[in-house]
């Protein structure tokens, strides 16, 4: 599975960390930065969730600091829905109920280890249909 990945300088640890973590169980692409040097959430936000929403790459990552800015600016882009998640639990959740195609992390709130419970999770959840279905396409504004 293809994986595009993002944060700010908030995220920068734990986005490397992911990326080491999982580089044998997804292939990323790092969408930035490339330091721990402050930057903007919506500079990196806005790529990913461009490239999935278009249909480019199918799931992504945004971590920042809280996961509110970066996930507010990739749920700004239609067909984009994204899941601010910190527990496995919720994670399976955003996929199962919401279609989630982006996972976002709360870095300065959720633990490397459960962190990596999330991503697991997420990526290994499949989406329910039914009546979520319905839901889920009432989410966008046409
Ligand atoms: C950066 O200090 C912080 O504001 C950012 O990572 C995020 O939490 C914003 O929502």
């Amino acid at each position: 599975m293809k994986i595009i990945i993002a944060s700010d300088h908030a995220g920068y640890d734990l986005k490397e960390k992911i990326i080491s973590h999982f580089k044998d169980n997804f292939e990323f692409e790092n969408y930035g930065p490339f330091s721990a040097d402050s930057v903007d959430y919506p500079d990196f936000a806005h790529p990913v969730a461009e490239d999935v929403s278009s249909g480019k790459h199918e799931y992504g990552i945004l971590i920042c600091g809280t996961g509110n800015g970066i996930g507010m600016t990739a749920n700004k882009h239609a067909g984009i829905r994204a899941a601010l998640c910190w527990k496995p639990e919720i994670a399976a959740l955003a996929r199962q109920h919401n279609n989630a195609n982006i996972l976002v992390l709360p870095a300065r709130f959720i633990t490397e280890e459960d962190a990596f419970d999330v991503v697991k999770t997420f990526f290994s959840t499949h989406f329910e249909g039914g009546r979520h279905q319905r839901r889920v396409e009432k989410i966008d504004i046409h």
